[in-house]
C-alpha cells in the first residue's frame, strides 16, 4: 500500500518507494530504501523534493505513523500487502522499535563484498583497456553506486577496509579507494547526486592509463630513471586518450584522468597547469589520489596514518588547494597536527597526532574551556572515532575564540608538555 507524504513527515522506519519532484533534488542514489538513520531523515527533510511515496507494507513504523498521509495506490506484486490483523498484533512492538542503525561490524562484512566485486570489475576493466577496447562506463556506475551506499550506511567501514592492499592488487584497489574517497568528499561538499556518482566513476577510472606502464616499472621499489619516469608521467594522457574513445564516460572522469597529477603551483604533469586553471574535480582527484597512496603500504614505504598523511599533505607548499584539503580532512573526521578542534564536553584542543596503533584515535591536547572562556592546564587526551561522549565535534576557528596570535598560542600550548 503506497502513501504520499511531505518530506517533513518522514520518520525512521518508513520505506521510501519513490521521490516526487525534480530528479536533481533527490537526496539519495536509490529511490527505494528503508529510512534507518536520523541523518537520512535530515537529508530528506532538507531536500527540495515535493513529496515522497511511502510503501507502508515494507515500513517498520506503525500504520498510525502515516496518519494524514494521502493514499496513492496499491499495486499487486510491487508493494507486498501485510494482513491487517497481523499488523495490529505487532503494532505496539513496532512502534517502540525503530530500525537499528547499521553497526560497523555489520557494514564491514557488506563492505568486504562490495570491495571484492569492485576489485574484480576494475581488473576486468584494465584488461579491456590493455586489449585496446573501449571501456564501458555503464558497467562501472552500479559499482560506484554500491560503494556510495555502503559509505552512506557507515562511512568508516569501507573507507577503513580499502586502505588494506596487498602489493599485487594495489593498482586495482587504489581505484576502488579513490572512488570511495571521491564519493565521501563530494557528499561532504554537498554536490548533487549526479555529480557525486560521476566523481565515483572518475575515481574508478582515474589511473586506467597505467595499462601503458610495464609491471617492472609500476612495481619498481627504487628510484626511476628518466625513461621510466617518462613512462609513468605519460599515464594521465594515456588514460584520457583511452577514455575519449568511449561515448558514455562522464566529463568528470575525463577531467580527473587527465589532471589528477597537476599541482596548484603549476609544477605537476602533464599540463603544468596552475591553480586557476584546475577545476574542482581535478583538485579533488589530486587530493584523494595522494591521500590513498600515502595511507597504503607500498613496496618502498610503509603506510602513514590518516593524521600523518593529512599533516604532511598540508605542509607541501604549492601541491594542493589547501582550503579544499581542509574540507577533505573534515569529510574524513580527521585533522592535521596543529588543528584547533572542539570537544563535545565544551573544551578546545590542538591535534597532536594519531594515538592508537591503527592510527584512528586522535591525540588532542586540551587547553581551553569554552564555558568559562579561560585556558585550563593542558592535558593530552585520546579520542576514538565515535559518537559516544566525549568526541571531537570538528575543526574550530582560532579567530572566533579571539586567539589573535594563534601561532603564538599554539606554540605555547604544544610546547608545554
Ligand atoms: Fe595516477
Amino acid at each position: 500500500m503506497l502513501f504520499r507524504l511531505k518530506p517533513e513527515q518522514v520518520e525512521i522506519g518508513m520505506f521510501v518507494h519513490a521521490f516526487e519532484g525534480r530528479w536533481i533534488d533527490h537526496p539519495f542514489w536509490r529511490s527505494r530504501f528503508l529510512v534507518e538513520t536520523a541523518e537520512q531523515v535530515a537529508r530528506i527533510r532538507g531536500s527540495g523534493v515535493d513529496a515522497l511515496v511511502i510503501d507502508r507494507s515494507r515500513s517498520r513504523v506503525t500504520p498510525e505513523a502515516a496518519e494524514g498521509a494521502a493514499f496513492v495506490e496499491r499495486r499487486s506484486g510491487e508493494a507486498r500487502p501485510v494482513k491487517v490483523e497481523r499488523r495490529a498484533a505487532y503494532a505496539g512492538a513496532l512502534r517502540a522499535r525503530p530500525a537499528p542503525p547499521v553497526t560497523y561490524a555489520q557494514e564491514r562484512r557488506r563492505a568486504e563484498r562490495v570491495i571484492g566485486k569492485s576489485k574484480q570489475a576494475v581488473m576486468a576493466m584494465f584488461d579491456t583497456a590493455r586489449l585496446g577496447r573501449a571501456v564501458e562506463a555503464k558497467k562501472l556506475a552500479p559499482l560506484a553506486r554500491a560503494i556510495g551506499e555502503s559509505i552512506e550506511r557507515h562511512s568508516r567501514a569501507l573507507l577503513g577496509l580499502v586502505r588494506l592492499k596487498a602489493k599485487d592488487e594495489y593498482t586495482y584497489l587504489h581505484s576502488v579507494a579513490v572512488c570511495a574517497l571521491m564519493i565521501n568528499f563530494a557528499r561532504h561538499l554537498k554536490l548533487g547526486e549526479e555529480e557525486v556518482q560521476a566523481l565515483g566513476v572518475a575515481g574508478l577510472l582515474h589511473d586506467v592509463g597505467k595499462v601503458a606502464i610495464t609491471d617492472a616499472v609500476l612495481l619498481k621499489p627504487g628510484k626511476l630513471d628518466g625513461r621510466e619516469r617518462a613512462m609513468v608521467e605519460g599515464h594521465p594522457a594515456a588514460g584520457h586518450a583511452l577514455l575519449s574513445q568511449s561515448p558514455d564516460i562522464p566529463a568528470a572522469a575525463l577531467e580527473v584522468a587527465l589532471h589528477h597529477h597537476e599541482k596548484m603551483d603549476g609544477s605537476g604533469y602533464p599540463g603544468g597547469l596552475s591553480g586557476e586553471h584546475l577545476s574542482l574535480h581535478a583538485r579533488m582527484g589530486a587530493i584523494c589520489d595522494v591521500y590513498d597512496a600515502v595511507t597504503s603500504d607500498r613496496p618502498y614505504k610503509a603506510a602513514w596514518t590518516p593524521c600523518e598523511a593529512l599533516t604532511a599533505m598540508r605542509s607541501w607548499p604549492g601541491h594542493f588547494d589547501t582550503a579544499l584539503l581542509d574540507r577533505f580532512a573534515d569529510s574524513l573526521g580527521i585533522y592535521p597536527v596543529g588543528t584547533l578542534v572542539r570537544v563535545s564536553d565544551g573544551h578546545l584542543g590542538i591535534v597532536m597526532g594519531s594515538g592508537g596503533a591503527a592510527g584512528e584515535a586522535m591525540l588532542v591536547r586540551v587547553f581551553f574551556d569554552c564555558d568559562t572562556l579561560a585556558e585550563v592546564e593542558p592535558a593530552d587526551r585520546l579520542f576514538a572515532p565515535s559518537t559516544r561522549e566525549p568526541f571531537i565535534v570538528g575543526r574550530d576557528s582560532p579567530a572566533f575564540w579571539r586567539f589573535d596570535d594563534w601561532d603564538a598560542v599554539r606554540f605555547r600550548v604544544v610546547g608545554a608538555s
